[in-house]
């Protein structure tokens, strides 16, 4: 039975309430068992609907958006990352690409926090070690960590979640050192240093944090040759894309004392990971949960809803529409 309302294909299962507005706003199709489309089933299940409303992790390929059905008009990503959304194929076909700024800053530098502070002060050893009963009380020498107040923290990518981070670690005293692709005015800067080469910035960071987005200049910019830059111990932390880090050299780093621990939220190939970071002590590892609170989680299905109205009932431009570079 048609409603004569727009038609959007949900790909995954997506927060109760946000199902809600989609379902009343659109003649949806939910995916309430969150089953995997890959790009063939995808481009079959999209016939006859007029947007996508996708999420991280959906490759929305070259290939892909080529095929799709031409009743297609927008896809709207349930995230603030696109690099799985071919945005120039797209754009190519006359759809519309659009995502969710802002409403996860605060949880993904949140969880930033959570990854330098659990890398530093070895939290993946100290909860392996209780949970394995090998806790014997007490010591002196047990589990020494990084001191984290006072040392400096370079972050890679100063963007409203790299702003954020750095709001963050001040109140742990932290020295900010960032590089961006344009310094920030002195009331976003706040003191921090800008660097204009990142490289120059490596060794000055006794942390790096990656809050830098996913695009052919920063695919495993984090290799080993910049490792060697950073000083001794470093800890480093990546919480934006896995891709932006060589795993073999950052778990080489990890095993060998170069850098003291690392803090990750992200993975390449994610949700198959470099098998080199199992086991490994120092490294604190999260699975992609950087926006995983229910209140981010709703604001960015809001978001992600926000542009398909727009556009689809009310035939406006998307307010987060990508644009192609
Ligand atoms: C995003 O929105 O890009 C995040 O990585 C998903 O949490």
């Amino acid at each position: 039975m048609t409603t004569g309302k727009p038609r959007v294909l949900a790909t995954r299962h997506f927060p109760a309430d946000v199902e809600a507005r989609l379902a009343a706003n659109f003649d949806a199709l939910l995916n309430p068992d969150d089953r995997i489309y890959d790009g063939p089933a995808l481009v079959k299940a999209a016939a006859g609907f007029d947007g996508i409303m996708c999420a991280a992790g959906d490759a929305l390929t070259a290939a892909t958006i080529a095929a799709l059905p031409s009743s297609v008009r927008i896809i709207a990503t349930f995230s603030v990352g696109y690099e799985h959304v071919d945005v120039a194929a797209a754009a190519r076909r006359g759809i519309a690409v659009s995502n969710t700024p802002d409403v996860l800053t605060d949880a993904t530098a949140d969880i930033t926090l959570l990854c330098l502070l659990g890398a530093a002060r070895r939290a993946y050893e100290g909860m392996t070690m209780l949970q394995n009963h090998g806790w014997t009380g007490w010591t002196p020498t047990q589990l020494m960590g990084v001191h984290v107040t006072g040392k400096r923290l370079g972050i890679l990518g100063m963007g409203r979640i790299g702003q954020a981070v750095a709001d963050r670690a001040r109140a742990f005293r932290m020295q900010i050192h960032y590089s961006n692709r344009t310094r920030l005015p002195a009331a976003l800067e706040k003191g921090a240093v800008f660097h204009p080469d990142a490289d120059a910035m490596l060794p000055h960071c006794d942390f790096l944090s990656i809050n830098a987005p996913m695009t052919p200049a920063t695919r495993k910019w984090v290799n080993a040759e910049r490792i060697a830059r950073l000083p001794q111990g470093a800890v480093v932390v990546n919480t934006a894309r896995g891709g932006v880090v060589d795993d073999e050299a950052l778990i080489a780093a990890l095993k060998s004392g170069r850098l003291a621990a690392a803090g990750l939220d992200v993975f390449d190939g994610e949700p198959r990971i470099h098998a080199g970071y199992y086991g490994l002590p120092n490294a604190f590892l999260l699975p992609h949960m950087g926006s995983a609170t229910v209140e981010t989680r709703n604001a960015m299905g809001f978001r992600a809803l926000d542009n398909l109205e727009a556009f689809l009932l009310r035939s406006e431009s998307p307010p987060d529409l990508v644009k192609t570079s």
